[in-house]
């Protein structure tokens, strides 16, 4: 069933006035693709929030290797949409490597284990009973964009690999994407656009950088959502403590695993990534984004997985597009949304 709620969403800024009227048709059916870990990963607490809100309908999830490896990010997503009672949603494994980025010293001194062939670890309470279904994640996404042209909404929080071979794999997939909505990306034309994983790149295009070029290069209608806006957050044990306040199965997941991370560092306050990015698309008025011309470098030096972003066209990113790049957050309200969500109980 489909409700509609028209929102009115200002975007202000010094030089520029815009307002923008946008409709958003409920529920939003979503691809769910990631580099799943189980808490305290962010990837794990922005499933949670799309698990429950009504406004999001989840027509699949598909697994791509990034925070760890592909067998990890498979196994952990299905013991949680086990332990969340969601078991009837189907996970496609995807990409377990980037398109060309190979393993290094660095990429192994630094966060991720994406090039890791590990076994993953026994998730809590167990391996899911339930397996990952036999189609891939690429035959999945384009399968069902073609089928349901203009419709689909693809929420996108780890490396952009699936995307891009989905986009390669089919001549038609860009331009039947409703929307694709990215947590990637570092902006430093705009303020807290430094990188995590090199001195400007930000981990999922450090990690996938050819993906991340030909996926912003496509065509498709994009919402990205960068380290900027990421940084106007931060999950305190305050926050923490309200949310586990309330017994469910999963604030119980989120006290077996997050419980003694604060215990060790009470004053770490976490950055909530993917989980901002995911909001965005249950209340896109929880963030503010401003239009950039957004590419990505893919010379194998200093700047490889740099986001670059501009208000005009500069030489050499010709055929750079244009795309919605956040870069503030309506905090309060996005705490209290998330809190909310998390804390209501499983189906
Ligand atoms: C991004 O990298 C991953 O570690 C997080 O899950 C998030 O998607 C932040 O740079
Ligand atoms: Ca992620």
């Amino acid at each position: 069933m489909t409700r509609l709620f028209p929102m009115l969403i200002g975007i202000l800024s010094l030089a520029d006035i815009r307002v923008a009227v946008a409709q958003v048709d409920y529920p939003v059916p979503i691809i769910f693709d990631t580099d799943f870990v189980m808490p305290p990963s962010d990837d794990s607490m922005a499933l949670m929030l799309a698990l429950q809100s009504p406004e999001i309908e989840i027509l699949g999830i598909t697994t791509v290797a990034g925070n760890d490896s592909l067998e990890r990010a498979t196994s952990d997503v299905l013991r949680m949409l086990e332990i969340a009672n969601q078991a009837g949603i189907a996970v496609y494994q995807g990409a377990d490597m980037p398109l060309v980025h190979e393993k290094s010293d660095y990429a192994v001194r630094k966060y991720g284990n994406w090039y890791s062939n590990e076994a993953p670890p026994i998730p809590p309470g167990g391996f899911a009973t339930k397996k990952a279904e036999d189609e891939t994640a690429v035959s999945f996404i384009v399968r069902t964009v073609m089928s349901r042209p203009q419709q689909v909404t693809l929420v996108a929080i780890g490396p952009l690999t699936n995307i891009a071979q989905a986009i390669r794999a089919e001549p038609g997939f860009a331009k039947n994407v409703k929307q694709l909505v990215i947590m990637g990306g570092a902006v430093a034309l705009l303020p807290d656009g430094a990188g995590n994983m090199t001195p400007n790149a930000e981990f999922n295009f450090w990690v996938d950088p050819e993906a991340a070029y030909v996926t912003l290069r496509s065509g498709i209608p994009i919402e990205l959502s960068p380290l900027n806006v990421s940084r106007k957050s931060a999950l305190t044990k305050a926050w923490y403590e309200k949310i586990v306040a309330v017994e469910t199965p999963l604030t119980q997941l989120l006290r077996e695993t997050l419980g003694h991370q604060f215990e060790s560092e009470p004053d770490r306050a976490w950055l909530m990534y993917d989980q901002i990015a995911m909001a965005s698309v249950i209340d896109p008025t929880l963030v503010t984004s401003e239009r950039l011309y957004v590419d990505v470098d893919i010379d194998h030096g200093i700047n490889y997985g740099v986001s670059v972003a501009g208000r005009e066209i500069w030489p050499g990113a010709e055929g750079a597009q244009q795309i919605n790049v956040q870069y503030e957050l309506d905090w309060p309200r996005f705490i209290e949304m998330f809190v909310e969500r998390v804390q209501k109980p499983v189906h």
